[in-house]
């Protein structure tokens, strides 16, 4: 058949989403651009606010034409799929197939399935865990770009008081060192330079390590130091609580490893940290953020921010701003508190109008941008390293990322996609760098 993913919600949707890609190709289906070429979609679906869910519905039933008469299938797939199944069922029931986050690798299966018996009901799978998946996504990879996400850790143990991601992905789970080295080398074959880690929380990766024990994340940082093609190396998404030493000295001591991390804080205010069970304070939070900085002086930080958490008052979200401004972001996400069903926050009191949430969003994302925009002006006349991912608009010019992660327009002679090169900034533009490698 001919398939088209669309993806929504975070990079770990967008890993399962290549693999899915990977085991239909594997099968003898083709990947096509556009949802009208396709007779197989699959929307691979997030549930971590509700802005999202609506959005896959809304999806949904613009999809319903492709169904009528003919003989394509729709899965849902990801985090809403295995949580709102029945809901999918009654709001769209042409949906052939519904599987969760943990339950992707048997897509091809269940397509073959279909193909041969149309008359099957509505499939759901949703009853996997992380480790059965890990085990039967085998087979070949295809279409990677230079630079790639490689899942190490799935599922979360934390139970933050607004997070679904428990209920949808489940407990943690560690992949373990020997899979992670043979799937990096299995992306450096296919011209991968760059690789982040990915975990919902990613430090507290404890894997098989190559003696059998238990391996930590900054251990397996170590391991993957020194692989021959690879260079560049990040990670994410890190508690705040789980930054450790090691860490620190992973950040000096290994070159590949970019100098720039995703510390999410949520909050500045110790009161509502409390409520939404972060369990680390405002003053663990510097006290992490200045142990990174000591060990690695160019080290830059970015992190997520939810306003109007239930109880949040005017100076619980004024220490919020009064952090920021302390730690001075490179960049930030900040979103809007979203009762998600389950959760304990949506059952909590003192929740807050809409009104004084977008409110309070726009002050912090007003300092936010500011913040990035003044990071960014830095570097004019500066040097950053450059991974060149895809060509740019015009003749003789590549876009790419620094190691801060700031996508840079680069122009140059004899430069091409998969070079990292260096690249004298001249310009800020909203959101990047402009400037011109140096020959
Ligand atoms: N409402 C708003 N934002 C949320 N996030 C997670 N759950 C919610 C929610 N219920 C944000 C957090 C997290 C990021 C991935 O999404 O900031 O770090
Ligand atoms: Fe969305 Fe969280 Fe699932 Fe990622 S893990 S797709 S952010 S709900």
């Amino acid at each position: 058949m001919y398939f088209f993913i669309k993806n929504y919600g975070c990079q770990m949707n967008i890993y399962d989403s290549l693999r899915i890609a990977d085991i239909l190709t594997n099968a003898g289906h083709e990947a096509v651009l556009s949802v009208d070429e396709a007779n197989l979609v699959i929307l691979n679906t997030c549930s971590i606010r509700d802005k999202v869910d609506e959005k896959v519905f809304s999806d949904l039933g613009r999809l319903k034409t492709i169904k009528d008469g003919s003989s394509a299938i729709i899965a849902v797939a990801g985090c809403m799929a295995q949580l709102r199944s029945q809901d999918i069922i009654r709001r769209a029931p042409y949906v052939d197939i519904i599987l969760g986050p943990q339950n992707i690798h048997q897509i091809a299966e269940i397509v073959a399935d279909m193909i041969k018996n149309r008359a099957l009901d509505a499939l759901v799978s949703t009853s996997s865990n992380a480790d059965d998946k890990f085990r039967q996504l085998s087979g070949k990879f295809h279409h990677r770009s230079v630079s790639e996400y490689l899942t190490i850790q799935e599922g979360c143990d934390n139970f933050c008081a607004y997070c679904i991601v428990p209920f949808t992905r489940g407990r943690e789970f560690s992949r373990s060192v020997s899979d992670i080295v043979n799937e990096s080398k299995n992306l450096i074959s296919l011209g991968v330079k760059e690789i982040t880690l990915l975990g919902q929380n990613v430090n507290s990766y404890n894997g098989e390590g190559p003696d059998g024990k238990s391996c930590n994340l900054s251990r397996l940082l170590f391991e993957l130091a020194n692989m021959d093609g690879l260079e560049r190396l990040r990670y994410t998404t890190s508690h705040p609580r789980d930054v450790d030493l090691g860490i620190a000295k992973a950040h000096r001591e290994i070159e590949i490893l970019a100098p720039f991390l995703h510390i999410p804080v949520q909050s500045g205010s110790d009161n509502i940290l409390k409520r939404m069970n972060r369990r680390y304070s405002r003053d663990e939070y510097f006290e992490r953020i200045e142990m990174l900085r000591e060990y690695r002086p160019d080290i830059a930080f970015s992190s997520d921010f939810i306003v109007g958490f239930p109880g949040e008052n005017d100076d619980d979200f004024e220490q919020t701003l009064e952090l920021a401004k302390k730690v001075n972001y490179a960049q930030a996400y900040s979103f809007k508190y979203s009762p998600r069903p389950g959760t304990i926050a949506a059952k909590m009191d003192n929740q807050i109008s809409d009104d004084i949430k977008s409110e309070r969003l726009q002050i912090l994302q007003n300092l936010l941008n500011e913040q990035q925009s003044t990071f960014n002006q830095g570097f004019i006349g500066k040097h950053v390293n450059v991974l060149l991912v895809k060509d740019g608009k015009h003749e003789k010019q590549l876009v790419g990322r620094s190691e801060y992660s700031q996508a840079v327009s680069v122009c140059g002679n004899n430069i091409s996609v998969g070079d990292m090169v260096k690249v004298r900034i001249t310009a800020v533009a909203s959101h990047s760098l402009v400037g011109a490698a140096e020959q």
